[in-house]
């Protein structure tokens, strides 16, 4: 591993994704020994002129740590990395203060003969990004001659459609090259998205059965019960497909539906992955339902006639040897019944079938992402006793159970130390990016022009019967577990 002064500076540090996910996962790697006090400090970076000890006692409440016995001590230790340094996103004044207070302490750790390296996280909303980039370009970049790297890690929103995102690649393109820019997709810092590449890839069940040969149809479902909270301002603005369809339901298909790297380097896989999206067909109007639950209008800082959905369910189809005619049914919606996200698999019915088992319910392999992690796959058994009837039973591996006593680390934690150690495989490439929107934007457009409109769901429900109805005309048939 690389040794020398770390430092990361958290920009946005007192802002909503600062508070709840970068510090709280900065904290967990900190208590599992990946930021030695010795070498990181930790920089939050705002426009409020507060303190160093405003700024602990602000995150102070977010860190949890079930992992330690005394987690009170840890969290003080924590504190004492962070330091504040206040000032605007596009002057040179607080860009050249942060610069000298890295460098300062940089120098005091000298004695540790190293590189310096140095990780800008953008907790900031994109308007920002293309001046904030100029100005850690301009003035805080690693200058240690034994070496080491500046690297910055940006999150979604990346644009609103393709001409903006394409733009504020460009932007930042000519500041950093690809290999220092990290595009987080926390979706793909979840533990069963990541197990997506070994079940495909090293089990000998999957690899032939997963094709238009035996595959009916995949669904990637995002569910979530509680509505926009507070982020109507933000959530209006980009609606449920810019906020988890584009960027995190297609992530999770491209691992599903791409095919085997070369080999594991980042950049075999996430070739794999940019095919996959470039083989999407344009999405029919039909093919999508749109919702909005009701209620949604009364947020203050949603206007009163929006049109944004918070709800939508799309039919991909992926034009392939592998995939042609499979239905690929990514569904989002917030307000809805139950919180869960989840890969469908549904398999077609058995040629011939002698036991009438279809009536029962098809084959299907269910990956939960979240809550409670697990993989089951339903299948048809002989239903115990003395007659010869079938049932639909489930092969089921839980984490909870299966690995007691293991903690699953948080998306966050694990994406933050891929940008320490400078593996870029879970993070979105440029053309990944542009691949996505490509296949989102003349729908997105279409939306915003007010020619689809959002049909009402209640709050609590499963979002518009339309939906199902789709999914079913799509051929998924709904199952009965045990
Ligand atoms: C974020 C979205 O990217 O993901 C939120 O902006 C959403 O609207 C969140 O609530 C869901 O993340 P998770 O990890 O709780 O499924």
């Amino acid at each position: 591993p690389e040794t020398g002064c770390l430092s990361i500076i958290v920009l946005g540090a007192s802002g909503d994704l600062a508070k709840k996910k970068t510090f709280p996962a900065l904290f967990h790697l900190y208590c599992q020994g990946f930021l030695p006090p010795d070498e990181v400090h930790i920089f939050g970076y705002a426009r409020t002129k507060i303190s160093d000890d405003d700024l602990r006692n602000r995150i102070r409440g977010y860190l949890v740590n079930d992992r330690s016995a005394s987690p009170s001590e840890e969290v003080s230790k924590f504190l004492q990395l962070i330091k504040y340094v206040s000032g605007s996103y596009d002057g040179a004044e607080g860009f050249q203060l942060l610069d000298k207070e890295i460098t300062k302490l940089e120098i005091s750790k000298s004695s540790q003969e190293g590189s310096s390296r140095r990780l800008f996280y953008l907790a900031l909303p994109p308007s920002v990004y293309p001046s904030v980039c100029r100005m850690i370009r301009k003035y805080c970049m690693n200058k240690s001659d034994l070496g080491g790297w500046t690297r910055i890690v940006v999150e979604k929103p990346f644009g609103k459609d393709l001409d903006s995102a394409e733009q504020l690649s460009s932007q930042i393109g000519e500041l950093f090259d690809e290999p220092q820019i990290y595009r987080i997709d926390h979706y793909l810092g979840k533990e069963l998205v990541q197990n997506l590449l070994v079940l495909r890839f090293a089990n000998r069940f999957f690899l032939p059965l997963w094709n238009r040969d035996n595959i009916d149809n995949v669904q990637i479902v995002f569910r979530e019960d509680f509505g926009t909270e507070g982020r109507g301002g933000y959530f209006d603005e980009y609606g449920i497909i810019r906020d988890i369809i584009q960027n995190h339901l297609l992530q999770v298909l491209c691992l599903v539906a791409m095919e085997k790297p070369v080999s594991l380097k980042p950049e075999h896989i996430r070739d794999e992955k940019v095919k996959v999206l470039q083989s999407v067909l344009p999405i029919k109007d039909e093919e999508v339902v749109l919702g909005q639950y009701e209620g949604y209008r009364d947020d203050p800082t949603v206007p009163n006639h929006s049109n944004t959905p918070t709800f939508a369910t799309v039919i991909l189809r992926i034009h392939n040897e592998r995939w042609e005619g499979v239905p690929f049914i990514l569904k989002a919606g917030k307000a809805l019944n139950s919180r869960k996200a989840e890969i469908r698999v549904q398999f077609k019915d058995v040629p011939g079938d002698i036991f009438k088992c279809q009536k029962q319910g098809r084959n299907e392999f269910v990956i939960r992402l979240q809550p409670s992690e697990a993989m089951y796959m339903k299948l048809t058994v002989k239903q115990p006793g003395l007659e010869m009837s079938t049932v639909q039973s489930e092969l089921d591996l839980s984490y909870r159970q299966r690995y007691q006593g293991v903690t699953i680390p948080e998306a966050y934690e694990r994406l933050i130390l891929d940008t320490i150690r400078g593996d870029q495989q879970h993070f979105v490439r440029r053309d990944e990016l542009k691949a996505a929107w490509e296949i989102f934007t003349p729908l997105l457009h279409r939306i915003d022009n007010g020619e689809m409109k959002p049909i009402p769901y209640r709050t609590g429900s499963r979002g518009p019967a339309e939906a199902d109805e789709l999914s079913a005309k799509a051929g998924y048939v709904q199952t009965h577990g045990y």
